[in-house]
Parts: C-alpha cells; sequence; structure tokens
C-alpha cells in the first residue's frame, strides 16, 4: 500500500502544511489586503515636538503683519520686507521635474522663496542637486491610503514655518507635478491681489468641495460613528490633497490635534481611505472657510480616473496648447500647477520652458 493511503498519519497534514507556507507567503500579498502603515507613538511625538518649535516662534518672533507684503517697496530699499513662497516637494522617488523647477527658480532671485523636500527615505533617490542641494528635510515612510502622506504635508509644513519667518505662502507640490508658468507670474498673483485689500488676510489656494458621490464610504472608512463628535458628516469635506496656504493657514493645520487625533486613525475600508484628500479641506473649512478660495492652483485631470489615480499624461500629450488648456479655470484666475505627468514628459516640457511654460 502506497504510504499516501494512510490519512491518519500526522505527518502528511504537517507536511503540506508546512510546503504550502512559503506559497501562503508568496501569494498573500496579492489575496489578504496589503498592510498600512500607521502613525507610531515615537513618530507623533517627534511631530509634535517639531510642531510646538514652530508654533512658539510664531507666537513670539511675529506678528500677522509682518507677513503683508510691503505698500512701500522703495528701490534698493534694504529694509523692505519681502514675503517668500515656501514650496514643499513631497516625493517617494526622484524629482522627475527637477531640471524644469530648476529654470523655474533659476528665473528669479533667491530671496523670493525656500525649497523643503520630504522623500521616503524607504526608497533610494538620486540625491538632488543645484537649487535642490541640501533641501531634504528629517522624513518618515510615506503610503498611500494610510495616514502618513497627512503626516509628511504637516511636517513640511512646520518645518518651512520655523525655517523662516518670510515664508508667507505654503505651496505643497509632488513629484507628478509641474508648473504653469513662470515664479514672477506665481509671485505676483500670490502677492499683488492683496495690495488691493490691505486689510485681508492672505487667501488660501485650496479645493473644498461639500459633495462627492464616495464622501459618505469615505467618511466611514476608519468605521461607523467613528469621526464623531469632533466631525460631523456635514461638516467633512473633500478637496485636492495639493494646495497652496497662507502662513496663518498653515499654523492651523500643525496646531490641530482635534481633528487629527480621528484622521490619523487606520482605515477599515482601504478602498475609501485617502485622508490626505480630506483632513485637509475639513479642518480649513471649519477653521476659517471664508479665508480660503476654495479652489486649488492646481490641475489635475479626473477624467477616466483609475483606481484612485488621475489621468496621467505622457510623451506624445506634451504640447504648447496642452499648457493653455491646462492653465483654464472656472475660478478668476489661472491654475499655476497641473499634475500627474509621467517621467518621459520632460523633454518635451524643457523644449517649450521659455517659450511657453516661463514666458508669462
Ligand atoms: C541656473 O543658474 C545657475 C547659476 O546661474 C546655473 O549654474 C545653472 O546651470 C542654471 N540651471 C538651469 C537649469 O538653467
Ligand atoms: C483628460 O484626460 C482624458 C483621458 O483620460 C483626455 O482624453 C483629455 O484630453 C484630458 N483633458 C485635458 C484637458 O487634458
Ligand atoms: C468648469 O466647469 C464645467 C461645468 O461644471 C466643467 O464641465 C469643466 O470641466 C470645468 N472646467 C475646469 C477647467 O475645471
Amino acid at each position: 500500500m502506497p504510504i499516501l493511503s494512510y490519512p491518519s498519519s500526522p505527518l502528511i497534514p504537517t507536511l503540506t502544511l508546512l510546503l504550502s507556507l512559503p506559497i501562503f507567503f508568496y501569494l498573500a500579498p496579492s489575496i489578504l489586503p496589503p498592510r498600512r502603515l500607521t502613525i507610531t507613538a515615537p513618530d507623533e511625538l517627534d511631530d509634535l515636538s517639531l510642531f510646538q518649535k514652530a508654533i512658539s516662534l510664531s507666537s513670539s518672533t511675529s506678528t500677522d503683519k509682518s507677513h503683508r507684503p510691503s505698500t512701500k517697496s522703495r528701490l534698493g530699499s534694504t529694509s523692505t520686507f519681502r514675503p517668500k513662497i515656501a514650496f514643499l516637494f513631497l516625493t517617494n522617488s526622484d524629482l522627475h521635474f527637477l531640471p524644469l523647477w530648476q529654470l523655474f527658480f533659476n528665473q528669479t532671485r533667491p530671496n523670493l522663496y525656500n525649497i523643503y523636500i520630504h522623500a521616503d527615505p524607504s526608497i533610494p533617490i538620486t540625491p538632488p542637486t543645484g537649487v535642490f542641494a541640501d533641501k531634504i528635510i528629517p522624513s518618515k515612510r510615506t503610503q498611500r491610503s494610510s495616514p502618513t502622506l497627512v503626516s509628511a504635508a504637516r511636517r513640511l509644513l512646520a518645518t518651512a514655518l520655523l525655517d523662516d519667518p518670510s515664508n508667507a505662502y505654503f505651496t505643497l507640490i509632488s513629484q507628478h507635478c509641474i508648473p504653469l508658468h513662470s515664479f514672477n507670474y506665481l509671485y505676483k498673483f500670490l502677492f499683488d491681489v492683496h495690495k488691493l485689500s490691505k486689510n485681508l488676510e492672505y487667501l488660501s489656494y485650496i479645493e473644498i468641495l461639500s459633495e462627492s458621490p464616495s464622501l459618505w464610504d469615505r467618511y466611514n472608512a476608519r468605521g461607523e460613528n467613528v469621526m464623531t463628535p469632533e466631525i460631523s458628516f456635514d461638516q467633512f469635506r473633500v478637496g485636492s490633497q495639493f494646495f497652496t496656504l497662507s502662513r496663518n493657514h498653515a499654523l492651523k493645520v500643525i496646531e490641530d490635534r482635534r481633528l487629527w487625533r480621528k484622521f490619523k486613525l487606520p482605515c477599515i475600508n482601504v478602498e475609501s481611505c485617502y485622508p490626505e484628500e480630506h483632513y485637509f479641506p475639513t479642518l480649513l473649512s471649519m477653521a476659517d472657510l471664508e479665508g480660503c478660495s476654495q479652489y486649488t492652483l492646481t490641475r489635475v485631470n479626473w477624467t477616466d480616473s483609475v483606481n484612485g489615480h488621475p489621468h496621467t499624461y505622457h510623451r506624445p500629450e506634451v504640447s504648447p496648447q496642452l499648457i493653455h488648456t491646462l492653465r483654464e479655470s472656472n475660478s478668476s484666475y489661472s491654475y499655476m500647477f497641473a499634475r500627474k505627468f509621467s517621467p518621459d514628459c520632460l523633454n518635451p516640457l524643457m523644449e517649450i520652458a521659455d517659450s511657453v511654460i516661463f514666458k508669462h
């Protein structure tokens, strides 16, 4: 009798189990939902101490007034306060469009901007050069469908708030974003508008929407009733993950602990888990809706989106016409940035950089 006909032998099931273990571990990632990064207590404490430093610096050294543009910029006056734009690059790969951004920054004076890069440390990247050299801030791992992208954005905001009190606007950018206008066009837009209305706070440019077909599922992604009482469903908002915030609002974001307590919880429903598209619009609409334009400056194409990813532009699509089209918006101002662009777009974009993109 062959040995296999003795099912009572304890050796056989044990062997089968042992043999199938490697197969299980091989297949598990495609069968089980992938494990998501969570916010650990040490990471949270690191961030809190950074935020605390930025908050106390802001309350001790600066009043809101100092972040308004000077209305009397006289020739050669060195005492004139020049507000800066802080560019916050959030990436988990090389910055594909670094040469294009170099051109963007090369057209201006270094005292009008700062650059900060948050790069996922688990992914090796080529050390950036030129104006990007040494701009990587202490970073932690990031992952979609987890609260880590929100943490990374808050870390960038806090680092920039702390680093330079002249940072008046904070623009979040990814490695797939491109500029649609010159630096000077953006700078004039952000700061000149306010000369007309000196008593107004700077506006933040962040999309804030109260309606979306998937909003209810996204609200309940951490379980039913988990978000209450801090955030009721009618306070829950959605918007673009990429924004340009005023200093005042950047500070509000890192001061927040009440909403973050809920948004940092891991999702049960990973399919509806996009914390970075909800945390910022929800918080700012609750804190200061009047101070937000409710439009983002970053164009994104959601037509035929796949798996939560917007349309990704590829090389053959790049043309002067595309740049002109992407600038057009339904608000009273043009879009300043666009995503998502695949790395193969770099060369065609460089070819039209001076003649089209940075011409205005
Ligand atoms: C930017 O300017 C610097 C210094 O003027 C120069 O070395 C560099 O090549 C320029 N970069 C680009 C991309 O034009
Ligand atoms: C948006 O993406 C779709 C394909 O998904 C494309 O057909 C359309 O031209 C794009 N729109 C713009 C303005 O680029
Ligand atoms: C402007 O609004 C219309 C109507 O809602 C919409 O179809 C169109 O895509 C919008 N255009 C842009 C550039 O957002």
